[in-house]
Parts: C-alpha cells; structure tokens; sequence
C-alpha cells in the first residue's frame, strides 16, 4: 500500500563521477623551474631575487634587506607581532633562494619537511635571529605550512571544533564555533599568497581561479566544502569560505544533546525516516540542514537503494547501497555542465527507491517531485527557507522558473501531492541551532496549500547570558497524516507515544 506511489524506471548505467578523485600528491606546491640543487650553498645576503612557480609566488614580497630586530613578541588583535611576519618573510625568502622546489615537490612530505626543518635552522643561526626555541618550532611549522601546504590556514583545519572558515583577503579571517563568529588570529602575508593558497586548493579538483574566472567550488581531500570569489569580483581580495567537513558526523542524539531538538522530537524524526514520508527539510544558511538530512538517512533500511545528488558530496549515508553522484561545473570554455537537473534526471533511470537531492535550488525541484510522485516514498531534499510555508513558495517559484508552463494551481498539487513533511531548521540569534517546525503538508483548499504543524519551538525570553530560552512542544495532533503509514510500518504505537509525550513536555532544552 505505501511500498509505492507509482511506476518503476529503467536500469541505466550510472552516471560517471563528476569530480575526479583527489590525489594526494598534487597537494605539494607545483614545482619552480629551479635548476639548483635542494641545499646549493645557503646565499643568504641576496633574499630579495624573484622565483618563478607557485610558492615563488608567494615569496615574491620584497624582503627587507637586514635581518630584522630580534623581538618576535604577539600582539593583542592576531596573535603575532609585525615583527614575527617580518622575520617570517625574510627567512621565507632565503629559503626559497636556497631551495630547488622541483626536487622538493618530489620528497615525501616528511622528508621535505625535515629538509626544511634543517634550512631554517641554518638561516636563523646564519642571520643570527634571536628567537626562543619555541618560537623557532613555530615560525619552521608556518613555513612548512607555506611552502607544503595551505599556509596559515593549516592550523584551522586541522581543528575539529571549527564549523565555517570565512577568509575576507589576506588580513581577516573569522571562525564559526560552537555558533559564534570569532576571529581566527591567522593572516596571510598578503593578497597574492592568499589567491595562491586558494589556487592550490582548488587545482587538486582540477580547477582554476583567477581573473578570467573568479568564482570557484571546490572540496579539500577531507571533503570539505570550498567557495572562492577572487578579485576583480572579491574588491579587497580573494574571499575564501570552507564549510569544514564533520569527521564524527552528527546524530539525532547529537542534536538532542545540543538542544536542538527533544528526545521525543527526534522520536518522530526517525519514525519520519523510516516510514519513507518525503520529506523536505528547509532553513537558512548553515542553519543545519544538511546535518538533518544526514540524520533522517540515517535510518534508511539497510536493503534499500539510494542515490544522493548533490553539488559537493557533503552527505554521510552508512547503507550499503548507495549511489553517490556530484554535480559539475562547465569548463574555462562553458562547456560540459552536469547540472543538478541532469542528475536527477539521470537517477531515475538508475532504479532507485529513494533520491536525496543535498540542495534544490532550481529546476530539479519539479523532477524531484516527480521521483517522490512516482514511487521513490522516502526521497529527501534540502531548500533555503525560512519557514515551511516560505519553503512551499519557493518550491513553487522555483518550478514556474524552470520554464514549467503549468497553472499555479496544478504545481500546487504536485506539491500537495508529492512533499508529506517539512522540517524547519533555524540559527537562532544567539547562534544555536533548532528544530522549529515538523509540518505536514495535508492537501488543498481551493488554491491553498493546507499545513498542519506537528511540533513547534517556541522562544520563551532570553537568559541572564543573552541565551535564548524555549521548548519544543507537539501541537496536540494525534493522527498525523502519515499515521497510516506508520501503522504500515508497525510504528503507530511508537509514533502514538512520542506526539503524547511532546505534548506535555514544557521542560526548556537549551544548554
Ligand atoms: N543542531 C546542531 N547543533 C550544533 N551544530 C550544528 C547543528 N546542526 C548543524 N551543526 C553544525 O553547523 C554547521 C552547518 O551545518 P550544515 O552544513 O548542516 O548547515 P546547512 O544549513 O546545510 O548549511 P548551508 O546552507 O551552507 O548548506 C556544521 O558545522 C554542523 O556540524
Ligand atoms: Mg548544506
């Protein structure tokens, strides 16, 4: 009865990979066209000599000609003083002059660290810098970070607490953790290292950013997100924004234990996600929409096939049968797109039971609909929204866009007749994360798309540390619409006691 809303679709082969896989070796800098040997006789008086290649690039700041005083102390905004990057770019320098990088680009990133480690050390001895052993440890780590790898940005991705890093040119860089916008203290030397770091990271997905074309996604080997804008678009240079990829991806439980969400809520999630209502989940930016969808599959049967599309692989399904596909960009030339559109699409020819569309944002929207309509129950999707009803609006808006010449009225019943779940995720001003809305999408009234929501947050005040006070709570609705569902699932009891439980729940779950 609810196995399947409609038809099948034809076995396709799938579609091939959009992105090609990330190779670790081109995470070195390409190699300068040096002829000299790694270490050919340290020339320390001359550090100002232009290198060509990437990481000549970044030296190519003019060094000053004497070593500078020898007072790397910190100051209050960064964390380091000028006088740490003064002495930085001057041992930078003669150590490019000192380094062949082709042969370096050939070591191992161990060996070509240690080769590095001893150079350093040379120059600061030869230069007669004084620095504290410590402060040598971490001027060496800065330069390996330059010369191997993405620079000052190293540090903050190897943090595992740090949600977003948003780089706006070479001297600001913010953090998001644990919901709070906070300075990183990082900087780059200047704009042109910061546009080469940003070139680096996006050629390993065989992709180019500069002036001709500025605007870049990307995805770092450990599967973050990467967008860059560069200048002339970005006024005051590049602008970098990575959506740091979670290792310990979030759960249901997580999100309870953050408040974000009741135990009884996240009740009625799972059973949402194991009933296979299609579901859209909606919110603004990094409100946490793709950490819901990800917990929703979560409890996908294991026996089911799955086929996520999305733009940059961010999903974590764990069944064993799943398809992941990822959208492509056109080339320098505009040629080769693979829009998400073409994805979909492709999908249902690929037989599967359930679609996950990461983001829908245009077009796809109305073949997505058709996949839910014609027997892939349980497919999923994300959409910017700011309310169920905006994502209803939207959903439509983006079907009339899309060159659909259906009446309004007609789009609206697809939709009533496609989408059975909304949930709602928001940032709330004090950057925690919630579950405001679980609405079901119930039928039409005339042209009306009729909702009924099942569990709301409600903000209550604000405590004494600007944190906002709320609690969730069911609506009093017993009999959802997917009640049958659930009872064809053998989840009605479940489903019964959760809604029960929510209801008179009116305990707060802020942290
Ligand atoms: N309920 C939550 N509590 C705490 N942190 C969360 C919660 N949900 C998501 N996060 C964290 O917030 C960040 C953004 O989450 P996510 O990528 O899911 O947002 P999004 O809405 O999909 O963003 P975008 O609009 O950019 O696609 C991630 O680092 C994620 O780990
Ligand atoms: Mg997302």
């Amino acid at each position: 009865m609810f196995g399947k809303r409609g038809g099948g679709s034809t076995p396709q082969p799938p579609a091939q990979p959009a992105v090609p896989d990330n190779d670790p070796a081109t995470a070195a800098p390409e190699p300068a066209a040096k002829q000299a040997q790694i270490i050919p006789g340290l020339d320390l008086g001359d550090t100002g000599a232009p290198v060509s290649g990437e990481a000549g690039a970044d030296a190519a700041a003019p060094a000053p000609a004497k070593a500078p005083a020898p007072k790397p102390a910190r100051d209050s905004k960064n964390g380091r003083s000028e006088n740490y990057y003064d002495i930085k770019t001057t041992i930078f320098n003669a150590l490019i002059d000192a380094i062949d990088l082709t042969q370096l680009g050939q070591l191992e990133r161990d060996a070509a660290r240690d080769e590095i480690r001893d150079i350093v050390n040379e120059i600061i001895s030869l230069k007669d810098v004084a620095m504290s052993i410590a402060e040598q440890e971490e001027l060496l780590e800065d330069i390996c970070n330059d010369v191997l790898g993405y620079g000052p940005l190293e540090p903050l991705l190897a943090r595992d607490d740090i949600a977003d890093i948003m780089v706006n040119g070479a001297d600001t860089c913010f953090i998001e953790v644990d919901g709070q916008m906070l300075d990183a203290g990082i900087r780059f030397r200047d704009n042109a290292q910061l546009l080469n770091i940003c070139q680096r990271i996006v050629s390993q997905v065989g992709r180019r950013v500069d002036e001709a074309s500025p605007i870049c996604d990307a995805r770092l080997m450990d599967g973050s997100r990467v967008n860059v804008i560069a200048p002339p678009l970005a006024i005051d240079g590049a602008a970098l924004t990575i959506r740091k990829f979670k290792k310990d991806r979030l759960r249901l439980d997580d999100l309870v234990k953050f408040g974000s969400i009741t135990p009884d809520g996240a009740e009625i999630l799972q059973i949402i996600g194991r009933v296979r209502c299609n579901v859209l989940v909606s919110g603004g930016t990094g409100s946490g929409k793709t950490t819901l969808l990800n917990c929703l599959t979560g409890y996908v049967d294991h026996e089911e096939r799955v086929i996520t599309c999305e733009d940059a692989a961010e999903l974590q399904l764990q069944q064993p049968h799943v398809v992941r596909l990822e959208t492509r960009p056109p080339n320098l030339e505009g040629e080769g797109e693979i829009s998400m559109r073409d994805l979909v699409k492709n999908c249902l020819r690929m037989r599967p039971e359930r679609i996950i569309v990461g983001e829908v944002r245009g077009p796809e929207a109305f073949d997505l609909l058709q996949a839910m309509n014609t027997g892939h129950d349980g497919s999923m999707g994300t959409l910017h929204a700011n309310s169920p009803r905006e994502a209803l609006s939207r959903l439509e808006s983006m079907i009339t866009m899309g060159g659909f010449s259906l009446p309004s009225k007609t789009i609206k019943e697809m939709i009533t007749g496609s989408i059975d779940v909304i949930v709602q995720a928001a940032r709330l001003r004090d950057g925690s994360r919630r579950i405001t809305h679980v609405t079901e999408v119930v039928g039409m009234e005339g042209d009306v798309i009729i909702t009924q929501d099942l569990f709301v947050y409600e903000i209550v005040g604000e405590d004494a540390n600007g944190k906002i006070v709320g609690r969730h709570r069911s609506t009093g609705i017993a009999r959802p619409n997917f009640w049958d569902r659930a009872r064809y699932y053998g989840e009605e009891a479940r489903l019964a006691t959760a809604l029960e439980n929510a209801e008179v729940a009116d305990e707060d779950y802020n942290d």
